[in-house]
């Protein structure tokens, strides 16, 4: 992990490093028309590289733009991927360097049907440059892809998705909106909480939740309230690669409300999770009691001698104050998610394995309960 202001200067040395010669540059329509692009292109310019380009990567990557990709980067003869932007583009990146390693359908890779064995490289090399601080995808072994045909995200696994280097340059983040930078930033929040409450034991991720968590409690309002604060954009990035660290000990019921209203209906992921997190929390209330009172002293509350499940409240109190000082929405109603979707989302949110560790076992109806709860 290359980080600082500036550190996509070093964007030719770690083309160089990783055996790169001939990069397919992956990124969305977005980024393509934003200063971030003229930057990283002029970085690589002035050190005479030339490169493909694919950018129509959509804000929830589908496995088109995994094939689209894909056939360019063989028809210019790619020898290693970059993907720029958010964790779309860095997921895309990602699967391309399945896609151009193996035959065979995207979804035969997909991590629940083991397909992480049919991944079994060698991969191109693949360097990640996230343009948001949230999903932390540059440090993760996994990518995440909607699969039209079956109505669903896959997610595809191995240690091989780990990009090989990570460029974390705060300046390429000071253009994202407010908003953007309020629902990427509860993305990672959420991830470093989730991790925190996961019933896997991993004390060493814990430990990197902990630190995620504090760095976003401090900085992302800041962020959020002036995107040109280099020093809380810089901190929320490293917030964020710390959640994606954490989380390979696996999230919760937050991430499985999630997806189903992002596959279903487009919604920003990082704002889904923001507006579920409250209620999820106050379901899990008892049985992560400890973790929360922890996150509850991190916002500064006095925890001394306090119960768990006071500090627990507290905490919850504490996340929701958080989410509507950086506007985000209360409730679903308020994002044009309609009532009647409800069982169907609930239905999904059941199939998706994240809230398998979460601190306290969701049937399809608890998740329904959530649903209503922040509709
Ligand atoms: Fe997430």
């Amino acid at each position: 992990m290359i980080f600082g202001p500036g550190a996509i200067r070093t964007l030719p040395e770690c083309l160089e490093e990783t055996g790169i010669k001939k990069p397919l540059l992956v990124t969305d329509p977005g980024i393509l028309k934003a200063d971030v692009f003229a930057k990283v292109d002029a970085v690589l310019k002035e050190k005479n590289w030339t490169y493909s380009l694919f950018s129509d990567v959509h804000p929830n990557p589908v496995e088109e733009d995994v094939e689209s990709a894909g056939k360019r980067y063989h028809a210019e003869k790619c020898d290693g991927v970059i993907g720029l932007g958010g964790g779309s583009a860095i997921d895309v990146a990602k699967a391309v360097a399945v896609r151009v390693a193996h035959d065979g359908p995207l979804t035969g890779f997909e991590a629940q049907v083991g397909g992480y064995k049919r991944i079994t490289g060698p991969l191109a090399p693949i360097v990640a440059v996230p343009t948001t601080a949230g999903t932390g995808s540059e440090v993760g072994r996994s990518s995440v892809i909607m699969i039209p045909a079956l109505g669903r995200k896959i997610i595809i696994f191995s240690p091989l998705l780990l990009p090989r280097r990570a460029i974390l340059d705060p300046e390429l983040t000071v253009g994202l909106p407010p908003h953007l930078t309020a629902y990427t930033g509860m993305d990672a929040f959420t991830h470093n909480l989730e991790s925190l409450t996961s019933t896997e034991f991993h004390p060493i991720c814990d430990a990197v939740a902990l630190g995620g968590l504090e760095l976003t409690i401090r900085y992302l309002e800041r962020a959020v309230q002036n995107g040109g604060d280099i020093e809380a954009r810089g901190y929320m990035m490293i917030a964020a690669s710390m959640g994606a660290m954490a989380f390979q000990k696996d999230l919760g019921a937050a991430h499985s409300l999630a997806h189903p209203l992002s596959a279903e209906f487009g919604m920003q992921h990082g704002l889904a999770n923001a507006i579920g997190l409250p209620a999820v929390m106050r379901f899990n209330r008892t049985a992560a009691a400890k973790a929360y009172a922890r996150a509850a002293a991190l916002f500064g509350i006095d925890t001394f001698g306090m119960p768990d499940e006071k500090a627990a409240d507290r905490a919850v109190q504490a996340v929701t104050d958080l989410n509507r000082r950086i506007g985000i929405p209360a409730r679903l109603r308020e994002c044009r998610i309609p009532e009647e979707s409800l069982p169907k989302l609930a239905k999904k949110a059941f199939e998706d394995s994240c809230h398998l560790t979460n601190p306290r076992p969701c049937s399809e109806e608890d998740l329904l309960n959530l649903y209503q709860e922040i509709w």
